[in-house]
């Protein structure tokens, strides 16, 4: 994850977002995941083959998302998205989670 340099294993059944969470970190979301307020969004740096298939939902965020503006490589939604392989997306916000490293 770019610009903080973060990586972690994703899953194929879990989407970017969930793998960042069971691996620790904190990832931008106002709906946790619903779908619905397209704040979790990366670009996609590398890898863009290897990603899920974009299902309706996630097509809608990404067409909301990129309506007003244009992005340097493909926009993904990190809370439907998947990872079939290696990837290297941007979202700036995904960090450590503090509460659950202070709780351990
Ligand atoms: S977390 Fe809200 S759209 Fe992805």
């Amino acid at each position: 994850v770019e610009p903080s340099g973060l990586t972690f294993h994703a899953e194929p059944h879990e989407t970017l977002m969930e793998a960042a969470r069971r691996n620790g970190l904190t990832w931008p979301t106002v709906c946790g995941g619903e779908g619905s307020c397209r704040t979790c969004f990366v670009v996609v740096t590398m890898g863009s083959d290897r990603l899920s298939q974009i299902a309706a939902l996630e097509q809608r965020g990404i067409d909301d998302i990129t309506r007003s503006r244009a992005y340097e490589g493909p926009v993904r939604l990190a809370c439907q998205a998947h990872a079939l392989g290696d990837i290297v997306v941007k979202r700036r916000g995904v960090r450590p989670d503090r509460a659950l490293a202070e709780s351990e």
